[in-house]
């Protein structure tokens, strides 16, 4: 029953003409716009829904929090939507849209959708990479671009309250993989239908760094290569737009954890916006892992997150039955721990370093 990745990503806003430029400059294709929304694709055909707040298509946000209102996720066929929503309908209610997709919340609220989608192939060809005795590129320069184009949308993330029960509801009942664990900060999962190393990431509100209730936190959008990312921010800061705010994030970085190169931006519609590049990429061979968050989080950044400076200790093991997870279930609604006495540093956490977890 694959789900392929987001379809659409649904957001609620204050400011619908500053939205609609916010994306715009990004990169994405503009393919509809009305006093009422605004509607964008990238590449693969996914999709940048973004409505003005109070408008009465848009579900209630989880945690009530702006942002994305409602993740549609695509199945790639009828069959596999109507086996998904057999088994949700058993105990939660659905509601059916003319078009086909399916509304529906998780255990912890988050609104979600099911729809058929005819996902694009996506064609990258990204330069050879030079290196002293490994010459891929002889008498041939690298690809010249004037902007960015995002072609795919990597993984969303969201704050939720219980990181393990949010990854075990998608597995469990979406058939999501259990991919990583941020030990104390979150875990990744995979869509079943796609390789980008995670389709969703649920971040821990116990965090120092998190709002004190769940809400939405970033969407990421593949690109080719980190020229093409760093086109984009040159393009984006030209236009205005800035990664200046609490969650700097270490500027220009790449996670150990999924091996990403990425870049956000503040995004007036919510959270933030990032450019990723050089995911890894999985298919079920894969074994998760178990990291400490400080090792797992970063390689390299161009500015270096405050818990990043001075030594940071190797700690990764394999953890192929998801074990490591069970210390931290959390009940909902739970006392937010003593930043004094979490455990691994977590609660040396600053804003500048939301984002590097
Ligand atoms: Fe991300």
């Amino acid at each position: 029953m694959p789900i392929l990745g987001i379809e659409s990503a649904i957001y609620g806003v204050d400011d619908l003409e500053l939205c609609t430029r916010f994306w715009t400059d990004f990169g994405l294709t503009l393919l509809y716009s009305d006093e009422a929304e605004s509607i964008f694709e990238v590449a693969s055909g996914s999709r940048i829904i973004v409505r003005r707040r109070g408008d009465p298509r848009l579900p209630t946000a989880y945690g009530h929090q702006c942002g994305v209102h409602e993740t549609i996720w695509g199945v790639d066929s009828q069959a596999s939507l109507d086996a998904l929503t057999a088994d949700l309908g058993r105990d939660r209610p659905l509601r059916l849209d003319d078009d086909g997709t399916v509304h529906f919340a998780a255990d912890d609220g988050m609104p979600l959708g099911l729809r058929v989608w005819s996902k694009r192939p996506i064609l990258s060809q990204p330069d050879p990479v030079n290196a002293p005795g490994c010459v891929q590129r002889l008498n041939l320069h690298r690809k010249w671009r004037r902007r960015a184009l995002p072609k795919t949308i990597n993984h969303i993330v969201f704050f939720v309250d219980d990181y393990v029960g949010a990854l075990e509801f998608f597995r469990d009942r979406l058939g999501f993989r259990y991919v990583d664990h941020s030990r104390g900060a979150g875990a990744f999962a995979r869509a079943d239908g796609t390789h980008e190393h995670h389709s969703i990431f649920f971040v821990s509100t116990t965090l120092p760094v998190a709002p004190d209730k769940p809400g939405f936190m970033h969407l990421a959008f593949g690109l080719e290569d980190i020229d093409e990312l760093m086109i984009g921010v040159n393009h984006m800061e030209g236009c205005g737009w800035r990664n200046s705010g609490v969650n700097s994030s270490g500027g220009l970085s790449r996670h150990r954890i999924s091996s990403a190169i990425y870049y956000y931006f503040d995004n007036p519609c919510g959270g933030e916006a990032e450019y990723h590049v050089d995911t890894d990429y999985l298919d079920d061979n894969w074994v998760p892992r178990v990291w400490d968050w400080k090792f797992g989080s970063l390689i390299w950044a161009t500015r270096t997150p405050s818990f990043w400076q001075g030594a940071v200790e190797w700690d990764m093991r394999f953890d192929h039955d998801g074990a490591s997870l069970e210390p931290f279930r959390r009940a909902p609604g739970a006392a937010r721990p003593d930043p004094q006495v979490m455990p691994d540093r977590l609660g040396d956490m600053t804003d500048d370093d939301e984002h590097a977890i």
